[in-house]
């Protein structure tokens, strides 16, 4: 006999929750608003070898490409039953998201000299990736001669990335020998191919240094529920507050209210993906060396998270700021302003130089303007330890965001590379500029002075490297319908 589930009372039913209005937008793709959040994820670097073919290619897969409501109909209902039945519920589907490069775009359009003339605003956009590697210090072994896709002429550039992503190997496998038919069917070829997987056991929702990752984004105004007693912040994320969508989707409000763009990008994004590549074995070296430059009371474990500015398992070393009590690991209720000079969190941990939080306005007025709506997932081998294997691992680090300028590059050239970020503020308070991000930033020295007296100077190299990036436009499905 099967019996229907009844939901605990303290599970609020779907229907009675006040519903965002672009909760159900249909034209604005997944992944952007709403995570894909899956296991398994390839992405296909592809090139049109004419414009008839690409637009024949786009319009072939132009029902698959996910929309936010489905998008988030999905993890809304999985949340739901995690919460009701405490498990992953077996729900598993596929998921595809499609963006154009700027040679894609002008490729494919009807009237490419329009497309050209309307993304004179967007210079980042246009120049691609490869042209502002050494603006944000990909140099060395990061420069885009290197790389494996992104930096490359004639056959090699990059018209399009293609997101497929499945809660299985079989869903994913399945849906790929589709997508090799309509490729095939329009002759287009693929520069690169990257798997992003999730890492297994105690490890998953960690990237391969070992840290939890995906804890800390941005909440959007009319996509977020808004918390009932906590206005402006996000239902059941105390500390993450709620701003203008128009941050991450073009055609809305956004929060400097500069955010122009032509009508055909409304309802679009921008895209940053960056392959980079982990050297798991030489950061776990250094965190164990760099504690006999310290005084007091440092061992790796808290070195790394002095570099990072959570421990492995996700909890901040940033003392709460609120009263909600219970949160758990992935707390996200602190914003720095009872730590200027950084003796919990210091100011060359990773979270903090790309979310300074209460100290992202120093040097400019427009403090909520940098978020990254981040949609990462680790690719290649688990470490297993010792020393280094030589295999090629890291972070398939994708953003969207509306600005490439005000939001990913600031946040990578200025926020984590920029010696003299942050230079202190009006009132005087001494934000001491003491060190370059070491996950992602330049190599150097970084000073860190805890409040209990523990104290020394970190002297890393770079564990991080580029090994390909792409700037790319997500456009509507009715962009996309249009093309
Ligand atoms: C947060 C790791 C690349 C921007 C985090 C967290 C970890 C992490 C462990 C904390 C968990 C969380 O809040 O989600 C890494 C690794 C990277 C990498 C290992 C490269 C291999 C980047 C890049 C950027 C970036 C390239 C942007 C330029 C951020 C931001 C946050 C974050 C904005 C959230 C900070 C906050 O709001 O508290 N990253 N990250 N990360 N990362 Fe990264």
């Amino acid at each position: 006999m099967t019996t229907t589930p009844t939901r605990p009372t303290t599970v609020p039913a779907i229907e009675q929750l006040p519903q965002p209005k672009l909760r159900t937008n249909t034209d604005i793709q997944g992944n952007i608003l709403a995570a894909f959040n899956k296991d398994f994820t390839d992405f296909r670097y592809l090139h049109f070898p004419d414009a008839a073919k690409g637009r024949g290619w786009l319009s072939a897969i132009l029902n698959t490409v996910a929309t936010t409501n489905e998008t988030e109909d999905f993890n809304e209902q999985f949340s739901l039953a995690r919460r009701a039945f405490g498990r992953d519920p077996a729900l598993t589907t596929v998921r595809c998201g499609v963006s154009l490069t700027f040679e894609g775009l002008v490729t494919v359009a009807s009237n490419p000299d329009q497309v050209k003339k309307d993304l004179a605003g967007f210079p980042a956009f246009c120049a691609g990736a490869a042209a502002r590697a050494q603006a944000l210090g990909d140099a060395d072994e990061s420069d885009p001669k290197h790389w494996l896709f992104g930096a490359g002429a004639g056959d090699k550039v990059v018209h399009a990335v293609l997101i497929v992503a499945a809660d299985t190997e079989e869903l994913l496998k399945e849906k790929l020998k589709n997508l090799d038919a309509v490729e095939n069917a329009h002759q287009i070829t693929r520069v690169h191919v990257d798997q992003g997987r999730t890492l297994t056991g105690p490890l998953r929702g960690h990237e391969h240094f070992g840290y939890k990752d995906g804890i800390s984004q941005p909440g959007v105004k009319d996509f977020h529920r808004e918390d009932p007693e906590s206005k402006g912040v996000r239902d059941n994320h105390a500390g993450t507050e709620l701003i203008e969508p128009g941050e991450f989707v073009f055609g809305h409000k956004s929060e400097a209210g500069d955010r122009k763009a032509p009508a055909w990008m409304k309802n679009g994004s921008l895209q940053v993906v960056r392959r980079l590549r982990q050297d798991v074995a030489g950061w776990n070296k250094a965190v164990v060396e760099g504690v006999k430059n310290f005084t007091g009371t440092m061992d790796p474990n808290r070195l790394g998270a002095c570099l990072v500015g959570r421990a492995k398992d996700g909890t901040p070393l940033a003392p709460p700021t609120g009263t909600v009590t219970g949160l758990g690991s992935d707390r996200n209720d602190f914003d720095y302003e009872n730590d200027p000079i950084g003796q919990h969190t210091p100011w060359v941990a990773h979270i903090r130089r790309t979310h300074p939080r209460a100290f992202a306005g120093i040097g400019d007025d427009k403090p909520k303007s940098h978020r990254l709506m981040r949609r990462g997932i680790p690719y290649g081998p688990e470490f297993q330890g010792g020393a280094d294997d030589g295999k090629d691992r890291g972070l398939m680090f994708v953003c969207y965001g509306t600005s490439l300028e005000m939001q990913f590059e600031l946040v990578q050239q200025h926020w984590a590379n920029d010696p003299n970020f942050p230079p202190g503020d009006p009132s005087g308070a001494p934000h001491v500029p003491n060190g370059l991000d070491k996950v992602i930033g330049l190599a150097g020295k970084a000073e860190i002075g805890l409040a209990d007296g523990t104290s020394g100077t970190v002297d890393m190299k770079r564990f991080v490297r580029t090994t390909g990036a792409l700037y790319a436009f997500t456009p509507s499905i009715s962009t996309l319908r249009l093309l």
